[in-house]
């Protein structure tokens, strides 16, 4: 579901995916013509990573995991059956581990100015918490970031469009109350938000896959829990 909000300027009538989640098309949200002109520059694929290597750490069996209940006992059983050597939790760059390249500093500007715009907008401290790049066939694997709990807003974006609506990459979560495997396929210029939750009840499982031959970014940010009030204008 998307919340799209064609009727008026301020996106108040968003509809929740679940009781915290909810997405929208970033130029649908005020003052977000400021975010969406930094994705440029932040969109960057360093040329410090060689990405024949990174397919080479590509685990068939890794990506099949997010097809499972991560509460469920086949989850558990391969997980459990994981060689610890060769453990990995996600298939994908941290833009923040690559400094060493001739875009660093204009993405690292960018950041700058992003965290700045985003502030503005919400009228409060924002703090970036993951810049990600996904090339082709990568993933982040089932997990809860109980460790950090709060509201969360992810801005995705792409290298071009989806041809196939169904084919995508997609943010997969598991329901707390109900078990329900829920996949938000995605598009390009996506903002996404979400709770965090550490009560062992209400954890929040999910994964991220981009099987898709596009290149993926994430910025990831923690927004003050008046998120909502400040992009309806009631703040
Ligand atoms: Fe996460």
């Amino acid at each position: 579901m998307t919340a799209s909000g064609p009727e008026s300027a301020a996106p108040a009538a968003a509809e929740p995916t679940a009781f915290y989640h909810y997405e929208y098309a970033m130029e649908d949200l005020p003052g977000f013509a400021a975010v969406l002109a930094e994705l440029p520059a932040l969109k960057i694929k360093p040329s410090t990573v060689d990405l024949a290597e990174f397919d080479e750490e590509f685990r068939a069996d890794d990506l099949r995991s997010t097809s499972l209940a991560p509460d469920g006992a086949e989850y558990q059983r391969w997980r459990a059956a994981l060689d610890t050597s060769r453990r990995r939790d996600f298939h994908l760059v941290n833009l923040d581990s690559h400094t060493g390249h001739e875009d660093y500093e204009a993405y690292y500007a960018a950041k700058i100015r992003l965290v700045g715009a985003l502030e503005k907008v919400f009228g409060g401290d924002v703090r970036l918490s993951g810049n990600l790049w996904y090339p082709p066939s990568s993933y982040r694997l089932w997990h809860t970031n109980e460790d950090q709990p709060g509201w969360r807003m992810y801005l995705i974006d792409f290298d071009g469009e989806f041809p196939d609506a169904e084919h995508t990459s997609f943010f997969r979560y598991q329901h707390p109350e109900t078990g329900e495997l829920v996949t938000l396929r995605e598009r390009p210029r996506l903002a996404r938000f979400f709770k965090v939750e550490q009560d062992p009840d209400r954890l929040f499982w999910h994964c991220i896959v981009n099987p898709t031959p596009r290149h993926r970014w994430s910025f990831g940010c923690h927004v003050p829990d008046t998120w909502l009030d400040a992009i309806a204008g009631r703040s």
